[in-house]
């Protein structure tokens, strides 16, 4: 079994801030009635009046091994609501198998950063399992209620002068977002062709998205046009990983007994930076540049000063920004609001110096979780041999998917040609594929033979989209498909990803 741990990339990375140990936003929460004095100072504040602020908020996992996810988009109602807005006004999509989930030692409550408090508390439920699809989240943001399945029938009901928000927190890969169950991918040109009906229908003045997830450029990269008023930034480009943090075992681990990350790199930073300034002396490209900079991970622990610690960066992600960049000039108090409690904290680049934090590659935190639950189970218990049996049955699945992938590169282009083919990186600046009709039905034709490529596989979507590119039938697929993968595992990692 030591062999699992040594496969988990785990990198040192710099997170923001000096002023960040507690949670602002979390210690501000205003009792409703004293929300009410603040919820509509914006207004009077110059920079936008009149218009809403709206936010859409999803966590496209679930399972407690991804806990992180939902922490994340827990922490962020909480920013939005100390900022003034209204429930009304932000719809939460999260799975909610967190708070009660049966591992969780703290019962009904959700930490996103080792020293923070409760950030479930008030939390609205507008759609949780098996409501959190790709058409509820489209028919929210567009505002069509006869769209929806199930949930709260809350929807993004906004005008000509208001702005929105969505933040989305997840795995990915080239070209996709993860769903926890039903419909599991939300697919970039779906996305792109959902952002141009809500730009058609002239129902927003400017629209803020951050997404964290693997390769989450490539949901942008090619595809979002300029010229609607959306400003988006994402965790990676099209070709990097995302990292999870405040894991098990690092600096700084989460309280005893979690085993498992409480947060995301790219989103702590946004949101610890957020919980910590006057939201109306900070900018959405300041922003940008804080959460970049934490983004770069190193290889050794230190106390170095930021401007020293460019030669000592090795890997990390790179926090793009895509569509209209001229928004980011807003401040982001314009999207967030502001909590009263940070008045005086104006921003300055002092204020957000990096500090070190360790990460890990968001596709291995599952086995940091489970290796971590088989290290400390009691030797002989049920526990261990639970936690053993879900670490086989991850790698099982993951050596099964990618000699599976590669295998179909093989038979359809011999050896070489079929790893060059596969692995091929478009230049910058061009989307994944040329057609999504193509690139869905790959996945369908593999996924039917081979079975669910789920979390981890969605790091292949690369390989699919590169048939597509390279001109490979939907019938070739099917016949080297069904040749690649004459068995499965009996038990995937997806039987127990949907448990
Ligand atoms: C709302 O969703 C329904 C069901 O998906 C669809 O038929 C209808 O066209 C949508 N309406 C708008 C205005 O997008
Ligand atoms: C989905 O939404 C419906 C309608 O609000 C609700 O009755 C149901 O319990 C929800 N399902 C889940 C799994 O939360
Ligand atoms: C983001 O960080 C990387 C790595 O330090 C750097 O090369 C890049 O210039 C940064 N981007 C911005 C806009 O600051
Ligand atoms: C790089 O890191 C090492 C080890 O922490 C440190 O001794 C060195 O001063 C750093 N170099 C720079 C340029 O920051
Ligand atoms: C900000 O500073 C002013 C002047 O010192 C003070 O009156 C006010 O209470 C401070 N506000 C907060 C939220 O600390």
């Amino acid at each position: 079994m030591i062999g699992y741990s040594a496969s988990v990339l785990i990198l040192i990375c710099l997170s923001i801030s000096a002023v960040h140990s507690r949670s602002v936003a979390e210690d501000g929460l205003k009792l409703p009635s004293d929300v009410k004095v603040f919820a509509n100072r914006g207004e009077a504040d110059g920079e936008d009046a009149g218009g809403t602020r709206w936010a859409v908020l999803i966590a496209g996992s679930n399972g407690y091994w991804n806990y992180r996810h939902q922490a994340d988009v827990c922490h962020a109602y909480q920013i939005l609501k100390s900022g003034g807005l209204k429930d009304e006004n932000i719809v939460v999509f999260m799975y909610d198998d967190i708070a009660f989930n049966e591992y969780n030692p703290v019962q009904g409550s959700i930490i996103n950063n080792p020293h923070g408090n409760d950030v479930y508390r008030n939390v609205p439920k507008d759609y949780t399992g098996d409501n959190v699809t790709v058409d509820n989240f489209f028919a929210v943001l567009l505002g069509n209620k006869s769209g929806l399945t199930g949930g709260s029938g809350k929807v993004v009901d906004s005008g000509p002068d208001d702005h929105i928000f969505v933040y989305y927190t997840d795995h990915g890969g080239p070209g996709v977002l993860g769903m926890p169950s039903i419909a599991p991918y939300l697919y970039a040109n779906d996305l792109i062709e959902m952002l141009k009906k809500k730009h058609a229908s002239g129902t927003y003045k400017s629209l803020v998205f951050y997404i964290e997830a693997c390769e989450s450029g490539s949901i942008f990269e090619g595809l979002l046009p300029e010229g609607m008023n959306i400003y988006a930034t994402t965790a990676s480009n099209a070709e990097e990983n995302s990292w999870g943090t405040y894991c098990p075992g690092m600096i700084p681990p989460p309280p005893p007994g979690f085993d498992t990350c409480l947060g995301d790199l790219y989103s702590v930073a946004w949101m610890e930076d957020s919980d910590t300034h006057n939201l109306r002396t900070e900018t959405l490209k300041q922003q940008y540049k804080v959460v970049n900079d934490s983004n770069f991970c190193i290889s050794l622990p230190g106390n170095v000063k930021k401007r020293t610690l460019n030669k000592n960066r090795s890997e990390g992600s790179h926090v793009m920004q895509y569509g209209d960049i001229k928004l980011d000039k807003n401040h982001l108090y314009m999207y967030f609001g502001t909590n009263p409690a940070n008045d005086n904290i104006t921003f300055v680049d002092e204020n957000s110096l990096p500090q070190y934090v360790e990460a890990v590659n968001q596709r291995d935190a599952d086995l940091l979780h489970f290796w971590h639950k088989y290290n400390k189970a009691p030797e002989g218990s049920s526990e261990k041999l639970k936690a053993q049996k879900n670490l086989h049955d991850v790698m099982r699945h993951r050596v099964h998917v990618d000699n599976s992938v590669n295998l179909i590169g093989e038979l359809l282009f011999g050896y070489e040609e079929g790893e060059r083919i596969l692995k091929f990186v478009r230049p910058a600046g061009q989307p994944l594929v040329n057609d999504w009709a193509c690139l869905k039905n790959m996945v369908s034709t593999f996924e039917t033979h081979c079975g669910s490529l789920a979390q981890y596989g969605m790091k292949h979507m690369r390989a699919f989209a590169n048939l597509c590119n390279a001109g490979v039938s939907k019938e070739q697929m099917a016949v080297v498909s069904a040749q690649a993968c004459v068995n499965l595992p009996t038990s995937s990692w997806n039987s127990i990803s949907t448990a």
